[in-house]
């Protein structure tokens, strides 16, 4: 049944991609964005169902969200660059931490609510983390974010609402709003570069493709599952960077080099980051359709200012 859903962060890069699916899907979807990363076209939605708030703004993130009167919401509005969190830990907090509370207040007569984390709250591991390998994040922005997923839990207890959390990791797919690694080589091979300057180039991450999780939370909002619960949302493969550049590489049909620029090597570095995926799969019959090639064949159709 056609739902009236509340996405915060709808204009970003995931949030935009959600929007687009869940309003296929037939719900009407609202989005509450200040805009400070994403972009209004992004969005999706008119103005009626637009809502220009900054999230620290207990006030207005109230006002706005009594007047949706959501069903679901989902919450995705965060600062999530890790390289961004890491200089500005006071605002990543402020946004992260008591941006969740805003919003979570305001939801106690809601359906259903989603709550976006990351891969970034597990520890360095080998093998594929599953949601029940123990926490320990290793920066601000997973700090900030394990605190968001325990003001859910705390939320849940507190209201008796459904709860979900998402613990994305690492997306690629259009509208890009962040310098990650693939919307960088996208950057560097739409601009002509055939030597691509990056950082180490072993490090190995599992990308799922945008598309795909917003049909992994529409399918688990869909399940209207009872109580708090949390799902890896990955597709359980993993790629080092040379290895994303090699998929360039086939869809140009030309030949990268790679020069190794010491100034984006990170001190401290996860070698693996691989989601098991076992538990989202079992629970909605989620299967990921969107493999590497495919995602990086649109990226270099893909307009974007340079
Ligand atoms: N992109 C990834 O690979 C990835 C991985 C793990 C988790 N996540 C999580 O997914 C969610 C969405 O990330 P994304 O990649 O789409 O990033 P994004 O920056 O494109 O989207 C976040 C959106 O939140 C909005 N926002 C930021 N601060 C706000 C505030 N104070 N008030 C209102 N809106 C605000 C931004 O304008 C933006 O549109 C975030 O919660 C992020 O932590 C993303």
């Amino acid at each position: 049944m056609a739902k009236k859903v509340l996405i915060t962060g709808g204009a970003g890069f995931i949030g935009s991609a959600l929007s687009r699916h869940l309003q296929e899907l037939g719900h009407e979807v609202f989005v509450l964005d200040d805009l400070s990363f994403g972009r209004r076209e992004l969005a999706g939605v008119d103005d009626a169902h637009f809502f220009r708030v900054d999230i620290r703004d207990r006030a207005a993130t109230q006002e706005a969200i009594a007047t949706i009167g959501p069903q679901w919401v989902l919450h995705l509005a965060a600062v999530h660059f890790i390289p961004y969190c890491n200089e500005h830990p006071v605002e990543a907090a402020a946004i992260n931490i008591t941006g969740t509370m805003n919003v979570l207040d305001a939801c106690a007569e809601a359906e259903q609510v989603f709550v976006a984390s990351t891969a970034a709250v597990y520890p360095i591991a080998d093998g594929a983390l599953a949601e029940a390998h123990p926490t320990g994040p290793l920066d601000i922005y997973g700090i900030t974010k394990l605190a968001t997923e325990r003001l859910a839990s705390e939320f849940h207890l507190r209201t008796v609402v459904p709860t979900i959390v998402g613990r994305f990791f690492n997306a690629f797919g259009p509208n890009e709003t962040n310098p990650h690694l693939i919307p960088e080589i996208q950057r560097q091979v739409l601009s002509g570069a055939r030597t691509l300057k990056l950082g180490n180039l072993d490090p190995k991450r599992d990308f799922i493709h945008t598309e795909d999780m917003g049909r992994a939370m529409a399918l688990l909002l869909e399940k209207g599952l009872k109580g708090f619960d949390t799902f890896n949302i990955g597709r359980g493969i993993e790629y080092s960077v040379r290895e994303i550049v090699d998929a360039f590489e086939r869809q140009l049909g030309e030949k990268l080099r790679i020069d190794v620029d010491p100034a984006r090597v990170r001190k401290v570095e996860r070698m693996h980051l691989l989601a098991d995926v076992g538990k989202l799969k079992r629970v909605t019959g989620w299967e990921p359709k969107w493999g590497i090639d495919e995602g990086v064949a649109t990226l270099l159709k893909e307009r974007r200012d340079l």
